[in-house]
C-alpha cells in the first residue's frame, strides 16, 4: 500500500494536470524531459514499495457464471482485433503514449493464457502484474478491475479457459514512453487506488450498480476523461471525453441536465446497454456498439442480465452532475 503522502501527491498532481495539458501542447519536448524525471523518480519510490495481492477463492470457478461477468465486462473488447478469433489479442490501442497491442487470452500454451497459473491470471486482471513481476501498460483497466469481486473474477478466468485456444504471438508496443516498465510501476504508485476487493460481489440494487459500473463493465474508463498522465480524472468522473479511445467522442454520461443525460430515464439507459439504442431511436456507434454486442461473438451488454443493466442505470442516476460539453451542441437526448 502507497504511504499516504504518495496519495496525496497524486491528488495534487491530478489537480494540476489541466492546466499542464495546455503547456504540454505549447512545449511538448520540455515536457517530455520532466516527465521522464517524474517516471525515473516514481521508479525508485516504486522499488520502494509493493501493491497488494489478490485471492482468489479455493475450488474451481463456475464458467457459464463468467460468461456473464464477461457480458458485463464488454467481452474484454479491447483483446479482440478486427480479424482472427475473438479475444486473440493484438488490436491496435493507440494512445497519446503511442500504440499498445492487446494480447492473447485464449488458452493456446504459447501464445495465450494457457500455460498460465489462475492465480497469475488473477494478479494480471486485479493487480497488473505479469507472470515475470514486471508492471502491466495501465493501457489495461486493471487499476478499476481490482476491485471486482473474488467469485467474479475466478469465474471470469473459468470462462476464459473455455475459450479455443488460438495460436497468435503478441505484437510488441510501439511507445515511446522512457524506461516502459518503470513508469508503469511509478504510475501504480501514483494513480491506482487499490482496495481489498470483496468476497463476492453486493447484490443490493444501488451498490451492485455501482460495483458494476466500477469495476466490471468500467463505464469510466472511457466516460471520464484522462489526465496527462492517462489516469482517469476523477473530478470529471463520467463527464464524457472529447478526445476518446480511437479519437471518439465519449459523451457525457452524467445526470447533467444540458451537457449530459440527465433527462434521460434508467429505462433509456437501459435501452442503450440493451439494444445499443438512444431516445431518439438512433443506434449507438464505434466502441459502445461493440461492448453491447461483444466482439465477434463474444459476449457484451447486450447479454448480461437485465437486472444487472437496470441496476447500473439507476445507479449512473445517482452520480453528481457535472456540466462539462464535449459534443459542440452537447450530449443529451436530442
Ligand atoms: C470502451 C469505451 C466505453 C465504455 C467502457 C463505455 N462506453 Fe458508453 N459510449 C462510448 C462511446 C464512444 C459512446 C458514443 C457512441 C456514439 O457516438 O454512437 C458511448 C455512448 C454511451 C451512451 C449514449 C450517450 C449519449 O448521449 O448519446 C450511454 C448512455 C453510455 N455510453 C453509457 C455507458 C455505460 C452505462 C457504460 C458502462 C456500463 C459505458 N457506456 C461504457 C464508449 C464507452
Amino acid at each position: 500500500m502507497a504511504p499516504a503522502f504518495l496519495r496525496l501527491m497524486a491528488w495534487g498532481i491530478e489537480g494540476e494536470t489541466r492546466r499542464w495539458r495546455g503547456a504540454v501542447a505549447r512545449r511538448p519536448r520540455r515536457w517530455f524531459r520532466r516527465l521522464s524525471v517524474c517516471a525515473l523518480g516514481g521508479s525508485l519510490l516504486a522499488a520502494c514499495s509493493g501493491s497488494e495481492v489478490t485471492h482468489l477463492p479455493p475450488g474451481p470457478g463456475d464458467a457459464k457464471r463468467g460468461e456473464k461477468i464477461a457480458a458485463l465486462a464488454g467481452g474484454c473488447g479491447c483483446h479482440s482485433a478486427e480479424t482472427g478469433a475473438p479475444l486473440s489479442g493484438e488490436r491496435e490501442l493507440p494512445t497519446p503514449f503511442g500504440t499498445f497491442y492487446s494480447s492473447n487470452l485464449t488458452p493456446d500454451r504459447e501464445t495465450g493464457l494457457g500455460a498460465w497459473t489462475d492465480e497469475e491470471i488473477d494478479t494480471a486482471l486485479r493487480r497488473g502484474r505479469l507472470r515475470d513481476g514486471t508492471t502491466e501498460a495501465p493501457v489495461m483497466p486493471w487499476y478499476a478491475y481490482a476491485g471486482m469481486a473474488d467469485d467474479d473474477a475466478r469465474d471470469l478466468i473459468a470462462w476464459l479457459r473455455t475459450l479455443e485456444p488460438v495460436r497468435r504471438q503478441r505484437r510488441a508496443d510501439e511507445i515511446w514512453i522512457p524506461l516502459p516498465r518503470l513508469a508503469f510501476r511509478a504510475w501504480v504508485i501514483l494513480f491506482s487506488r487499490f482496495t481489498t476487493p470483496p468476497r463476492s460481489a453486493p447484490s443490493e440494487p444501488h451498490a451492485r450498480g455501482r460495483y458494476l459500473v466500477d469495476h466490471v463493465a468500467i463505464c469510466g474508463d472511457c466516460h471520464t476523461p484522462r489526465t496527462v498522465f492517462g489516469s482517469p480524472d476523477r473530478s470529471l468522473a463520467f463527464a464524457g471525453n472529447a478526445q476518446g479511445p480511437f479519437d471518439e467522442v465519449v459523451p457525457n454520461i452524467t445526470p447533467n441536465k444540458v451537457t449530459g443525460i440527465g433527462n434521460w430515464t434508467a429505462d433509456d439507459i437501459v435501452s442503450v446497454l440493451e439494444m445499443g439504442m438512444l431516445p431518439n431511436m438512433d443506434s449507438v456507434s464505434g466502441l459502445m456498439a461493440e461492448l453491447v454486442d461483444g466482439v465477434h461473438g463474444a459476449p457484451g451488454y447486450a447479454q448480461a442480465p437485465l437486472a444487472d443493466l437496470r441496476a447500473m442505470a439507476e445507479y449512473l442516476r445517482t452520480v453528481r452532475p457535472i456540466a462539462h460539453a464535449v459534443r459542440d451542441s452537447g450530449a443529451g437526448d436530442d
